[in-house]
Parts: C-alpha cells; structure tokens; sequence
C-alpha cells in the first residue's frame, strides 16, 4: 500500500541533487503522488535533473526562493506535505561568500515554517546534515550531541534546524528534523568530492586531494537517503514528530581510499592523485549512531558501498553531457578561481 498515495508533495529544492532524486522517488511509474517543486535555480539547481518528467500531469515546477513568501505561500497551502531541500550546500563556498547562507539556510526555512503555520500540513521535514556537530573524533554521536558547527554552511544549516525546533515547540508544527552523512550518487554537482574525482578521472586530469587526504567521512547512497525521508514521512506521528532523527549510511572511508577506488573503477593510474591547500578548518571526520531512526521507522540502508559507488562511477561515464555542460559553464570559471586550472 502506497501511503503517499494521492497526496500532494511539496519538494523545496528539488532540482538539486538529493531533491531531484526524491522527486524520482515520488514519481516511480505507478504511484500518484504530485510533486509540486520550488527551486530558485541557483547554479546548484538543474531542471535537467528531472527533464524525463517535465510533462508528466504529476510534476509542477514552480522557479522561485524559499524565502520569498508570496512564492512560498500558494504551493504550501496545496501541499499535504513538505519537505525542505532546498540551501546553499558547499563547504568551500561558505567558506569564500557568506553572503546567500541566512538568507537560503535560516530565512528560508522560516519562511516555509510560517507559511506552514498559515496553511497546515500533516508533516514538514527539514532535511539536515551531521555537519551541525562538528567533527567526531570519538564514538558515533547521536542526535543529543551538542551542536558545534566549525564552518558557515554547517553554521547556518544548525541555525534553520534550531528554527524548526523551535516552531515545533512554540507553535506545535508537525517538524521533523533530520541530519544526514555525505551522500553520492547521480546528479550530484561535479564540485563535490565523489563526482569531481570521478569526472576529473574520466578526462585523465588530477584529483585535488585536501591536505593529507586522512579526513573521514560516513557515505550514505542518495537512493538510500531519499527512501529514509519516505519513511519518516509516511511513520506515524507518535514515532517521529518534533524528533531529530540522524541518518547514516554506516560506510566510513578518508579522502585517499575514495580516491582510489575511483581510478580503480575507471582504470586510472594513481598518480592522477594531488594533494592540494587543505580546507581552511577541515572537519576531520563526522560519524553518526542512527539508530534511533531504525528503531523509530524500521529504515536501514540496502545500498552497498562498493556496488552503489561503481554503479554511480558509470552513472557519470553515461551522461557525459549532462556534468560536460556544468563544468564547462559557470562551474569552470568558479572552479579556476578557486583552485587554478586543475
Ligand atoms: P544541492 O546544492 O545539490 O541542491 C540545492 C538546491 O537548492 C538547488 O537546486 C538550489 O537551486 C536550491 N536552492 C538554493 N537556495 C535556494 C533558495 N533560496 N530557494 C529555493 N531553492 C534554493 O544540494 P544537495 O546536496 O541536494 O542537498 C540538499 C539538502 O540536503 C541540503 O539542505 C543539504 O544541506 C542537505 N544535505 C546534503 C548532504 C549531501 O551530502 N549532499 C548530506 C546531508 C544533508
Ligand atoms: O556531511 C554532509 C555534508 O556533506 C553535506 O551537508 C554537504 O552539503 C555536502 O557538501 C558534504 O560536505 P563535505 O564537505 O563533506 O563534502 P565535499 O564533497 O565538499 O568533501 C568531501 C571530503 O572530500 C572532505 O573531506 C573534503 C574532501 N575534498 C573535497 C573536494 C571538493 C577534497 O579532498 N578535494 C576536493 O576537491
């Protein structure tokens, strides 16, 4: 039984990487679900990323800010459910230009949650990161570790998070607070690490590996982290409102053996590995105990690393035009600035 059946979605940022592949999700042949998607299109945002289902009668786009409340206010008042995607979402450009943070990551979110509280809906997840604890040196942390964002992005992704906490509590909206590990896949924009090493190894040109390349991460498949969202979405409310639920994909790996397991899918020698500046404050490792969200939802990741990360390997080798035309755009010009021409 679909218990989405029939109900009305609003994706906010569904035309960046995880957003699009929820509305993929929503949109499985069969179902009939409505997504109804507000994106700004920031340089992040591609509509190419759903293009197959531009005149699909369940699909509406909708191009417009988060923060925007005339925007905001007619999709949420049609939606059953939301679920925020939508932020500035790069470590390094938070870094180099604060300046769109409050408004996509705090202002925002907040300007969905009062739209919520003029327009009633059965459930609004606001989708975090682990970011918001800083980095996790010792055991896997859980969802009563104290916040310690150590960079903007995570810094303001921890200020929209306290806001859904605090319409929760203040005016007892349906919130779910969510905060996930890095996650791969397809359509992911080719600044991050897995889809840079991997299209920068396609045309035989280094992999800009930060400092020692000893910074650990927990990698979670998108398709994996789209089908907890559902979860917590479709769960009863007594098991998950006004929770913050940690997801984790329980695959802990540093920058190198990424790395290398990149030029090994795709045949490359491992010289094409550089080590580069490191990040100014680089988190040195996140990890998450998730098991709330099991004990709450059943939800456990299916996808295995190794497969879901070749499979994604030869995602990129397929679709060529679609990371050929961001990197050669804007993404380039950005990309020389920040790192010179590698
Ligand atoms: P992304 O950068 O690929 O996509 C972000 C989308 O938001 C883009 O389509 C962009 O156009 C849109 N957007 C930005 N500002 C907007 C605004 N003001 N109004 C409307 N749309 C706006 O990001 P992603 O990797 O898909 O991340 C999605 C969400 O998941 C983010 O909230 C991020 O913090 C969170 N998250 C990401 C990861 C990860 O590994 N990628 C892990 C945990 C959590
Ligand atoms: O942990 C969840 C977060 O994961 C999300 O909240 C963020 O939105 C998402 O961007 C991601 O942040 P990271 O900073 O972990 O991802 P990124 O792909 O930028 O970097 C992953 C690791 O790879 C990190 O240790 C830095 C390193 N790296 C990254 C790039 C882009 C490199 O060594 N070289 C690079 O060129």
């Amino acid at each position: 039984m679909d218990l989405l059946e029939h109900t009305t979605v609003l994706v906010a940022g569904g035309a960046g990487f995880i957003g699009s592949n929820f509305v993929h999700r929503l949109l499985a042949p069969g179902r009939t679900v409505r997504a109804l998607v507000l994106d700004a299109l920031t340089y992040a945002g591609n509509l190419e990323n759903h293009q197959a289902l531009a005149d699909d009668p369940r699909f509406h786009f909708v191009k417009g800010d988060i923060a925007d409340p005339a925007a905001v206010a007619p999709l949420v008042e049609e939606a059953d459910y939301v679920v925020n995607f939508a932020a500035e979402t790069h470590v390094d450009r938070s870094i180099e230009d604060q300046s769109p943070l409050i408004r996509a990551n705090i202002e925002g979110p907040l300007t969905l949650l009062n739209a919520a509280r003029e327009h009633p809906v059965r459930r609004f997840i606001q989708v975090g990161t682990d970011e918001v604890y800083g980095e996790i040196l010792g055991d896997p942390v859980d969802e009563e570790a104290p916040l310690k964002p150590r960079n903007p992005y995570s810094a303001t992704k921890a200020g929209g998070d306290a806001m859904a906490q605090a319409y929760r509590a203040t005016f007892g909206l349906p919130v779910v607070i969510t905060r996930c590990s890095n996650n791969y896949g397809p359509y992911q924009y080719p600044e991050k690490m897995i889809p840079l090493f991997t299209t920068n190894a396609m045309d035989d040109r280094p992999l800009p590996v930060y400092g020692s390349g000893r910074n650990r991460r927990d990698w979670i498949h998108v398709a994996d982290h789209c089908r907890a969202l559902e979860a917590i979405l479709t769960a009863p409310a007594d098991r998950v409102e006004g929770e913050i639920l940690n997801i984790a994909g329980g695959n802990e790996y540093d920058i190198l053996e990424i790395a290398a397991r990149i030029l090994a899918a795709l045949g490359k020698p491992e010289s094409l590995v550089q080590h580069v500046t490191d990040r100014p404050g680089h988190d040195r490792r996140y990890a998450l105990n998730a098991s709330k969200l099991r004990e709450r939802t059943g939800f456990e990741p299916e996808i295995d690393f190794d497969t879901g990360l070749l499979e994604t390997v030869s995602w990129y080798a397929s679709n060529r035009t679609w990371w050929e035309r961001i990197k050669s755009g804007a993404f380039r010009d950005y990309y020389e600035k920040m790192y010179g021409n590698r």
